[in-house]
C-alpha cells in the first residue's frame, strides 16, 4: 500500500495531518503550500519522499509549478486531495461583500479546476486514480434547504463556495469516471483547527487517519460519494 499523493494546503490543519499520515504510510507526498517559510519548514521536517510545491490555488500560476514539480520526480499521481481553503466572515446579506464571495469561490472552486487540470495527465498514468475534494456539511443544498443551520452564523461566501465545489465535483465525476477516475467529496468532521467552527469536536489528526483509511477503499466503481468517512453519508 503506497503511491503518489498531492495534498493542497498541507502546511497546517487537516492538510498537514493528511501529509503526516500518508508519509508515515510510505507514500511519496507532494504538499502544495503557498507560503515559502511554511514550505521550507515542511521540506526540513519531511526529508525523504516529500516534494513540496510552492503554489497558491487561487492563482493560475500554480498549474505550472504543479506540473514542473511532479515531472521532476514521477509520471503519475494516484491521489489528488483538494484540501486548501479559507473561511468566510459575513453572514448577513446587507454586510456581504462581493470580493469575499469571489475570493472563496476562487479558492474552493476555481482552485480545484486548476489543480485537476495540472494533475490530470499524471492521474491518467495511475492504476487507481482518485480525486478527493474536501468540502463541508455546509455545502449541502439539502441541509441548507431543510433549515438545519438556519440559526447559525455561517458566512454566505463559505456556503456558496462549498456548494459550488460540490457541483464541480459531480461534474468531474460525470466526465472522468468513465475514463477510470474516482471523484468524491468529503465533510471531514467538525475539526479543532484554525478554521474550525464553534461546535468543533474532533482533532484534525483523528479525521486524517479516518480519511486515509477510507481513501484506501476507493476505486472507479464507488465514485461520487459525499460522506464523512466512516461516520455518515450526506445528502447533496
Ligand atoms: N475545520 C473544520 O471543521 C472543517 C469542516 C468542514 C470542512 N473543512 C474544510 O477542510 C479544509 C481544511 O480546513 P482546515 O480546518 O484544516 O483549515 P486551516 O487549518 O485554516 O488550514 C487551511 C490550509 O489551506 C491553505 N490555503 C488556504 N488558501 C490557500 C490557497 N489559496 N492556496 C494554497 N493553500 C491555501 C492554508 O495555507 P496558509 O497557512 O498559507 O494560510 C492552510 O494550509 C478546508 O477546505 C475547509 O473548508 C474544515
Amino acid at each position: 500500500m503506497s503511491g503518489h499523493v498531492l495534498i493542497t494546503g498541507a502546511n497546517r490543519g487537516l492538510g498537514y495531518e493528511l501529509l503526516k499520515v500518508f508519509h508515515a504510510n510510505n507514500y511519496v507526498v507532494f504538499p502544495l503550500i503557498r507560503n515559502n517559510t511554511a514550505l521550507q519548514r515542511i521540506r526540513e521536517e519531511f526529508s525523504e519522499r516529500c516534494y513540496p510545491i510552492e503554489g497558491d490555488v487561487g492563482l493560475d500560476s500554480c498549474k505550472k509549478n504543479i506540473e514542473l514539480t511532479i515531472k521532476k520526480y514521477t509520471n503519475k499521481i494516484d491521489i489528488l486531495i483538494n484540501n486548501a481553503g479559507i473561511p468566510g466572515v459575513e453572514y448577513q446579506i446587507d454586510k456581504v461583500n462581493t470580493s469575499e464571495v469571489y475570493d472563496l469561490f476562487n479558492i474552493h472552486c476555481l482552485g480545484i479546476i486548476r489543480t485537476v487540470q495540472a494533475t490530470l495527465p499524471f492521474l491518467f498514468n495511475s492504476s487507481n486514480p482518485r480525486i478527493i475534494n474536501v468540502s463541508s456539511r455546509l455545502g449541502s443544498l439539502s441541509k441548507m434547504a431543510s433549515g438545519e443551520f438556519k440559526d447559525r452564523h455561517f458566512s454566505y461566501s463559505y456556503r456558496i463556495a462549498k456548494a459550488a465545489q460540490n457541483m464541480l465535483s459531480i461534474c468531474l465525476h460525470n466526465e472522468l469516471n468513465s475514463k477510470g477516475i474516482h471523484v468524491s467529496v468529503i465533510h471531514p468532521g467538525r475539526l479543532k483547527t484554525d478554521s474550525g467552527s464553534s461546535d468543533a469536536d474532533m482533532e484534525a489528526f483523528e479525521a486524517a487517519e479516518l480519511i486515509f483509511k477510507w481513501i484506501q477503499t476507493l476505486n472507479k466503481e464507488n465514485s461520487c460519494q459525499y460522506v464523512q468517512p466512516f461516520f455518515k453519508e450526506l445528502k447533496w
